[in-house]
This record gives C-alpha cells, sequence and structure tokens, in this order.
C-alpha cells in the first residue's frame, strides 16, 4: 500500500514515519493518511486526461473524507470538489477551497443551503429533482444571479464491484429517470432559464466498481441523450460528468483495475459516441471518493483484552470500532490488518479483531492473520481512508480518533482526537423543574 514499508526494528512505516512513534505521539486510535498516496491518484487521473486531449474536471468526492486539511490538499493538487451538504460546502469554504471549483450535489438539498451555494458562489449545482428546480429558480431570480447546473440523470445502469444491472427504469432515489421522459421534462425546465446555465449531465452508477462496462454503457446513454436534444431543441450539452466509483483493493479478493483504466474507457466510448453522432467532444467530469484516498487511510489502535470462546475464536479488541468504522458491520466489509510493532514476525495466528463499542456486531475483522497479539501492541487496519473517519460516530459516548497527515517523513495533526469535554459541548442541563409526578 502506497509508501509502507517496515524498518529494521519491524515497526511499520507509513510515508517515512514509524507507526509505533505515531502512536506514542498522538495516541490510539489515529488515522494515518499517506499524503503521497493520494497525491498520485489525483495526479493520476488528472494526467490521463490531459495525455488523452480530454478537457476534464478531476472532483474529489469529499463524502469519502472530509476536512479542512484534505480540502487543501485537493486545492494544492489541482482536484475539484464535490460537496453533499451544506457542511460539507461550509468546510470547503472555510479550508479556502476555490469556490469555482466546487461543485454541489445531494437529493434534498435546503433552501438555505442552496442560498449558501450562491452566495458563495460556487461553480456548479448538480440538479436532483423538480423540487430543487423550482428551489433554484426562486433563489436565482431573488438574487438576480445566474448559477451553472448539471442534471442529474440515472440511466438504468447500477453497479456493484464486478456485476452491473440495467433496467428501463432506476429505482434510485437520485436524479431524473433518463428513459421515462423525466430528464426531457426538467430540460424543458431549465434550458431557457436567465439565471440557469445549463452544462450538461451527470450520472453515478454506483461505488467500488471493478470493471469499465457499466461506465461504457451509461457514457453511452447520457451521449444518445445529448444528440437527442441537439437534434430536437438545437442545444448542445458541454459537459459529461459520469461520477465516481472506482474500486480499490481492501483484501486480497479485491481486484480493481488501475484507476487511469477507467478514464481511458470512458474517454473512448464518449469518442466512439461523439463520432457517432457529429457532437463536439464535451468536458468529461468525474467524481472519485474512494479511489483517492481510500487505501491512503490506515486506522491504527491499541490492542487491549482478550478472549477466547475454546474450538470456536480468539477475540483481541481494540480501543475503537464500529464508532470509527462502521463499514464492517453496515456493509459486511472486509479488510486486512498487522500488528504495527511487530510487522516483520511471521502471521501464525488467527484473531477475530472486536471493537469496544456495547454491542456484539462490533467486530472489525473475522479470522484476521495476525502476529501473535498481546495487550498493547499496536493494530494497523489498512485502507479505512473513505468513509471510515466521516461515517464515524460517537455512539456510546466514544470521542472521535485523531487523523494524522504522513509524507516525505513528516507528520501533522489533521484533525484533533475529539475530547469528552468536546462530546458535552452541546449538552444542556435538564430544566423541566416545574412537573410533578402524581
Ligand atoms: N459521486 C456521487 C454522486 C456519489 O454518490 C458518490 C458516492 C461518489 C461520487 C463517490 O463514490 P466513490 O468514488 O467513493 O465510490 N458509504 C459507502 C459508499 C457510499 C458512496 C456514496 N456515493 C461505503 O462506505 O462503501
Amino acid at each position: 500500500y502506497g509508501t509502507q514499508n517496515i524498518s529494521k526494528d519491524g515497526h511499520l512505516m507509513i510515508g517515512g514515519v514509524d507507526t509505533v512513534d505515531l502512536a506514542k505521539t498522538y495516541g490510539t486510535p489515529l488515522f494515518i493518511y499517506d499524503i503521497e498516496l493520494i497525491r498520485n491518484r489525483a495526479r493520476g487521473f488528472i494526467n490521463t486526461f490531459n495525455k488523452m486531449g480530454v478537457k476534464a474536471e478531476v472532483a474529489y468526492a469529499s463524502k469519502a473524507f472530509s476536512c479542512i486539511a484534505i480540502y487543501q490538499l485537493a486545492k494544492q493538487e489541482n482536484l475539484s470538489l464535490d460537496v453533499v451538504s451544506g457542511g460539507e460546502l461550509y468546510t470547503a469554504i472555510k479550508s479556502g477551497f476555490p469556490a469555482e471549483r466546487i461543485h454541489f450535489h445531494g437529493n434534498n438539498k435546503s433552501y438555505a443551503e442552496l442560498e449558501l451555494a450562491f452566495d458563495t458562489k460556487i461553480g456548479c449545482i448538480v440538479v436532483d429533482n423538480f423540487y430543487e428546480i423550482e428551489l433554484l429558480k426562486e433563489i436565482s431570480e431573488a438574487k438576480k444571479q445566474s448559477m451553472r447546473i448539471l442534471l442529474r440523470v440515472t440511466p438504468g445502469v447500477e453497479a456493484h464491484t464486478h456485476d452491473f444491472i440495467t433496467t428501463g427504469q432506476a429505482d434510485s432515489k437520485f436524479g431524473f429517470d433518463l428513459n421515462n421522459g423525466q430528464a426531457d421534462e426538467a430540460f424543458q425546465k431549465v434550458v431557457n432559464h436567465p439565471y440557469l446555465q445549463l452544462l450538461g449531465l451527470h450520472c453515478h452508477i454506483g461505488s467500488q466498481i471493478f470493471e469499465t462496462d457499466g461506465f461504457s454503457l451509461a457514457a453511452g446513454k447520457l451521449m444518445k441523450k445529448i444528440s437527442d436534444w441537439k437534434e430536437q431543441f438545437q442545444f448542445e450539452c458541454t459537459v459529461l460528468n459520469l461520477g465516481g466509483g472506482f474500486g480499490i483493493r481492501y483484501t486480497e479478493e479485491d481486484h480493481p483495475l488501475e484507476p487511469k483504466v477507467y478514464v481511458e474507457e470512458m474517454i473512448k466510448t464518449v469518442q466512439e459516441n461523439v463520432k457517432e453522432y457529429k457532437l463536439s467532444m464535451p468536458e468529461i467530469w468525474i467524481e472519485p471518493g474512494r479511489s483517492l484516498v481510500g487505501d491512503a487511510g490506515t486506522s491504527l489502535y491499541t490492542i487491549g483484552s482478550q478472549k477466547t470462546v475454546p474450538n470456536i475464536r480468539e477475540y483481541i479488541a481494540v480501543d475503537g470500532g464500529m464508532s470509527d468504522n462502521i463499514r464492517p458491520a453496515l456493509y459486511d466489509a472486509k479488510y486486512e490488518a498487522t500488528i504495527a510493532n511487530k510487522a516483520h514476525e511471521d502471521r501464525n495466528f488467527t484473531y477475530t479483531v472486536a471493537g469496544k463499542l456495547c454491542e456484539s456486531g462490533d467486530k472489525l475483522i473475522i479470522d484476521a492473520e495476525l502476529q501473535k497479539a498481546d495487550a498493547g501492541d499496536l493494530l494497523a487496519v489498512f485502507c479505512t481512508g473513505a468513509y471510515g473517519y466521516s461515517m464515524a460516530s460517537n455512539y456510546n459516548r466514544v470521542p472521535r480518533p485523531a487523523v494524522v497527515f504522513v509524507e516525505s517523513g513528516d507528520h501533522q495533526l489533521a484533525v484533533q482526537r475529539e475530547s469528552y469535554e468536546d462530546l458535552v459541548v452541546n449538552d444542556l442541563p435538564f430544566s423541566l423543574n416545574k412537573v410533578s409526578v402524581k
């Protein structure tokens, strides 16, 4: 994984930094991000478009991991940004991210969220539904302010890992159906509006996808619609946004393609369609989340108690769990791990890694092959950079971990560990003392 290796004394190193030292400095649980790996991934996407001579925007889907420092890194790497809530938008603006490179998503954006988008002058709103069109008309007319928009459509292609399914109608809460007239109706509603500037179409077919076929199929369907609109209404879209979803390797059972392969295939499909329908080449926008930050993140825990269930399993428990990584409990997601202070030792032991939360389902890894574990050892769980910290909760009033960035032997705190004080900061004292119990 990225810049990871093992030091002479058997310690897991990330970005030239000893993870055992990181644990001493920052405590555990700790998220460690390998910044060089994120940079390489970002540059890989951008260079692929450049090499193939295609105008593009690579927008980091920041729901995967959102904080001020990651937005500042995204800015440095010339990424655009996909935000999905007022909170992500606020964080992005706070970080100094250029507003014109922010794209705003969501299937139920509120009036206040949309106003914030106008007031901060973001680059584009990805419009999801008819209610949102009405809100956008109202706000843009009240403010006499233009906004660039994409229409999000569901092409009837859904992809999950290896498989994709195609249906005439997509049963999705997102977007305008491409196949039943909804997308055409949305087009009619926005195309001549004085303040809404339609750039093109968006679709997102799924997440953790290992094949290119779903993307090609979806791209073909959107290009056909672009061609239809050109013929019927002499309006030609200039942007085609094909979303994110490029898969990563969590365990040796996962076989994703190289990130650039997804992009190359997309570009080829779009170019073929441009030729077939005699269109101009649109800009291609993508929204990778997991594939930018997923395998760059490692969770570091301290091992505490152990329990043997005779003839069944050995448990080791760590000082975090489903509060900092809900994915095993929620999606049955699989991870690999190593004991970071014994990374050079043989893995002759099988342990089930349990979290510390009061729930039987709080297990991070079933049957992990590990070095012999003792209390006080450090467990590194790999590939937790996407949808780990961002989906963390305070269940059981467990404070959220700290996040550190490492690169070329340097390290910095990117998000402070939550304190007990932070946990009660919004709590107010009980004050309904007039109630008498009969
Ligand atoms: N664009 C849109 C419109 C999306 O809905 C998503 C993810 C992305 C881009 C980024 O997808 P990625 O490249 O990260 O696959 N919590 C789940 C994943 C939810 C993905 C939601 N949408 C998980 O932990 O696997």
